[in-house]
């Protein structure tokens, strides 16, 4: 058995309390820190929470057989977890960015064959290897930022060998590196160029052809849909999230991006587990999510990179709907892997405080990928998944914006970062 023991720290956050549902309302602002804090890991599990005192009088007949981390001066976190990521794809789309300086808009980009279908393009043209080598450096890069967990969407093929081939990729990294990542598929990322007549009868092959072939390989667990004016209406978004139901596979959508498209509506309908994006979202929208426990996955990186207004995390807290942050690291309208980064975002233009972005991007990050009984949060039993932050207080997180302060990553009770370095 390995034993590690984490002590000293200025502050531990927590977070905990919500393993079996997500914070909301004043529970996201209240982070349960433990000053002087210390944790007490065997193997890859959380077995302790404490002071030090207490710990070190608890365990002083096995602390010399530990492995020592001594985090004075220092903020002890749960890992981060990115709910929302497009991880698997082949080249870039920097060229689209200079566009977009020049006031070019994201989705006239896609209408003339560029955006989505570029990156499908390159993926369909790249070898499952290539694929497997232009994101293995993304997940390292997702670590170095504290992240321990990803979620990752298929979505650049809308070709059946493609879909699953990206799946594919998704499961070997989730074995070949120490991220775990959880595997969504999604098909109907947008209509495939050559089905623009017949949207419908993609929308047909997405439905009797991918979900049950995605859910008899066990590619995936979740299904997720681009519901979005010129992409899939609210009505074929719902047939394939209730048609990927009945395959087991838990829907996801991204919802009201650039404009109000009744997407949450639709998600609390089908019982999706997450809405993402949201910056359009209506009022109806919010309260039904509330009232179905509909987690809001908030991309604030998106709204920056592509120079809109964020959604409103504010009014989505105070209508009680469980908020939760991500990257959406894609190659167009997100290519970032901070982490930390969305945090301040979240706090310099979504109005969360940063408490609530940290809870946000831990446990209710970790219930948007039906996480929440494992990881988000340093309690005995969850998986031991923690980061060490070189700040004295949490509150210096977002203080200190666009600054990674990861100093060390515990994955499964093992150091994997440390001093900001993978080990
Ligand atoms: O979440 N909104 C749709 N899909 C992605 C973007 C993918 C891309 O541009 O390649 C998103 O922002
Ligand atoms: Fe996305």
């Amino acid at each position: 058995m390995t034993r590690l023991f984490i002590k000293n720290a200025n502050e531990l956050l927590t977070v905990r309390g919500h393993s079996e549902k997500p914070a909301i309302k004043e529970a996201m602002n209240e982070l349960h820190i433990i000053e002087d804090g210390a944790v007490w890991v065997e193997n890859d599990t959380i077995v302790d929470v404490g002071t030090t005192k207490e710990l070190e009088q608890k365990y002083a007949d096995q602390i010399g057989e530990a492995e020592v981390i001594d985090a004075s001066g220092r903020v002890v976190a749960p890992g981060l977890v990115d709910p929302h990521t497009h991880l698997v794809f082949a080249g870039s789309r920097e060229n689209e960015y200079n566009m977009r300086l020049q006031g070019a808009k994201y989705m006239d980009i896609m209408e003339k064959g560029g955006g989505i279908h570029a990156t499908t393009r390159a993926t369909r043209e790249a070898s499952t290897e290539q694929l497997y080598k232009e994101s293995y450096p993304r997940l390292d890069s997702f670590l170095k930022h504290g992240v321990t967990t990803v979620e990752a969407k298929s979505g650049y093929g809308m070709d059946w060998d493609v879909e699953k081939r990206q799946m594919e990729v998704a499961k070997t990294l989730d074995q070949d590196h120490v991220i775990d990542i959880v595997s969504t598929f999604m098909g109907a990322h947008v209509i495939p160029q050559e089905y623009k007549e017949n949207p419908d009868r993609f929308v047909d092959i997405v439905i009797n052809e991918m979900i049950p072939k995605t859910a008899e390989l066990g590619l995936a667990e979740f299904n997720d849909v681009f519901c979005e004016r010129g992409v899939y209406t609210p009505e074929q978004s719902k047939r394939i999230l209730e048609a990927g139901r009945e395959y087991d596979l838990t829907p996801k959508i991204h919802a009201d991006e650039i404009e109000p498209y009744g997407g949450a509506e639709i998600a609390a309908e089908v019982g999706a587990v997450s809405a993402d994006h949201l910056l359009k979202v209506s009022d109806q929208g919010l309260e039904m999510m509330a009232d179905k426990g509909v987690v809001a996955v908030l991309l604030p990186g998106t709204a920056f990179f592509l120079m809109t207004e964020s959604a409103d995390g504010r009014k989505a807290i105070d209508a009680g709907v469980p908020v939760a942050l991500s990257t959406d690291r894609n190659p167009g309208s997100s290519p970032s892997t901070s982490m930390p980064f969305m945090l301040n975002l979240a706090s310099l233009t979504m109005g969360m405080t940063p408490a609530e972005a940290i809870v946000a991007a831990t446990i209710n990050a970790a219930h948007a990928i039906k996480r929440g009984d494992r990881i988000g949060s340093i309690e005995a039993g969850k998986q031991a998944d923690l980061v060490i932050w070189d700040l004295p207080n949490h509150m210096q997180f977002s203080y200190h914006y666009g600054v990674n302060h990861t100093d060390t990553v515990i994955k499964k009770g093992k150091r994997v970062i440390d001093k900001g370095v993978l080990v």
